[in-house]
């Protein structure tokens, strides 16, 4: 069931931002984020109260008065790179008078809270998933107390609305319309730190996207764990949503993130097929090609079931395409199962893979699983994968050259300044020359090279 906090409590939370403003004069915040983009959305979130809160921007440890470590607990690796960051800042710490924040969902994690209470003492501010609109009462309790301050709650946490946001991109911006996840699918950790499905009301996420379309944004990136299951209560799903959303003037892109493949509705492929805003690629993580390691993974669908799937999409949706996510080396992965997975990467030829070696989380289905693979084998698998993706990647490129492409203007490349960076309807970056005024607007760009992350191309 959806639970909003009722205004009171934001009204509580600003008098905070109020309370912290007049304590803080010149001091620079730096937000460390990890793992996917419902945790840079938070800390989009963070960052706008921050801002609220006096706090200027930096983008470095060494110059910053509080930082905030955003963690991800998805594979294993995140949790030695973080702790080895906490151990540098012991240094400039009392240089800087600094304020060190841990938070995300690392933080929903029992044994990680154990780690920082034995061995971290530098750590000041500790804040989970779930309280995250309480960080500015949290804050001005540690300035005013110089005590620590621990929060983290096991219970699925409110949905708030209307806390200040300093978003990061230029067009294009992101919304979460749900937290958490009820699937448990055995490998993955999320359902545990991020609690259980709780959807916005669809009146809230159409009165921010309508926002910020006015303040200029053409491209919505719609966030949430399982987006296909939405709930914004008397039976208004994702596709409602969906169609609403592509009412909206001025919104010329929306995608989303993550569907899952056994909750694609009918009327989601109706609603993709028939909005033009929303993007014709669609991400559907497949994680296996293997009808047995799917079932372990438990996926609830089979490798045929994924396949028709996509057929069916691609009957209802011309030239639509695909991203998706692959585990290689779930425990009891055999070659054989292996093989159906390149398979299935050869029969969809997807436009990207997400792929992923499979890392043991705490307290998931699969720790205790039998027949866990060698680190060898797995990244054996791993590189057989990588080099079919690259394959496709080469094959599907080489099929845009000479065509002419609608492409939405991002601004300048990072990487040359004389160029401009855009993407096209399937979500291809195209590198082109071009008045940077062109930014947010879609232009018409010919294709002339391909250069695997990249295409190049002409205004026409
Ligand atoms: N090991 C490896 N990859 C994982 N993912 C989730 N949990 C794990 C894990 N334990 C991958 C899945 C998911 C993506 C966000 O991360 O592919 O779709
Ligand atoms: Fe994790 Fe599965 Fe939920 Fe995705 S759908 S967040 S992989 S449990």
């Amino acid at each position: 069931m959806i639970t909003l906090v009722e205004n009171k409590e934001i009204e509580k939370q600003y008098e905070y931002m109020e309370k912290v403003k007049q304590k803080v004069h010149g001091l620079k915040y730096f937000i460390n984020t990890m793992g996917c983009k419902l945790n840079e959305n938070d800390s989009e979130k963070i960052s706008g109260m921050l801002t609220e809160m006096g706090y200027e921007e930096t983008n470095s440890f060494e110059n910053a008065n509080l930082v905030v470590f955003n963690t991800c607990c998805i594979r294993e690796n995140a949790e030695e790179k973080v702790f080895g960051k906490l151990g540098e800042l012991k240094n400039i710490k009392a240089k800087n008078n600094m304020i060190i924040c841990f938070a995300g969902c690392m933080s929903q994690e029992p044994h990680v809270i154990e780690k920082i209470k034995k061995s971290y003492s530098q750590v000041d501010i500790i804040f989970g998933t779930h309280n995250l609109y309480k960080f500015p009462e949290m804050l001005y309790n540690k300035l005013e107390s110089q005590k620590k301050v621990f929060d983290v709650w096991d219970i699925d946490g409110e949905i708030f609305e209307g806390l200040p946001i300093k978003r990061d991109g230029s067009t294009s911006a992101s919304v979460t319309i749900m937290n958490g996840c009820n699937n448990f699918c055995s490998y993955c950790i999320v359902p545990y730190t991020r609690g259980r499905e709780r959807s916005r009301k669809p009146e809230d996420i159409l009165k921010e996207i309508s926002g910020l379309a006015d303040e200029g944004y053409t491209e919505i990136m719609l966030l949430g764990q399982n987006v296909n299951s939405y709930n914004g209560g008397d039976g208004y799903n994702f596709a409602n949503l969906l169609r609403d959303i592509d009412k909206i003037e001025g919104i010329k892109i929306v995608r989303f993130m993550s569907p899952h493949p056994k909750d694609f509705s009918d009327d989601v492929i109706d609603a993709i097929a028939e909005c033009p805003s929303i993007c014709k690629v669609i991400h559907l993580p497949l994680q296996s090609g293997s009808t047995a390691v799917l079932k372990a993974m438990n996926r609830r669908y089979t490798k045929e079931q994924y396949l028709e799937l996509v057929d069916k999409i691609r009957n209802k949706i011309p030239n639509v395409s695909f991203t998706t996510d692959i585990i290689v080396g779930f425990p009891g992965e055999t070659e054989e199962d292996f093989e159906d997975t390149l398979d299935v990467v050869s029969k969809v030829k997807f436009e990207q893979i997400f792929m992923f070696i499979y890392s043991v989380r705490k307290g998931t289905r699969a720790e205790t699983m039998p027949n866990h693979i060698s680190e060898d084998i797995k990244s054996e698998r791993f590189n057989r994968l990588k080099a079919l993706a690259d394959k496709i990647t080469e094959e599907e490129n080489i099929k845009y050259i000479g065509t002419i492409q609608d492409v939405l203007v991002e601004g300048i490349s990072k990487t040359n300044e004389n160029m401009l960076t855009g993407r096209t309807r399937s979500n291809k970056v195209v590198n082109f020359k071009g008045d940077k005024d062109l930014t947010g607007k879609e232009v018409k760009v010919k294709i002339i090279s391909e250069h695997v992350w990249h295409l190049k191309g002409e205004i026409v």
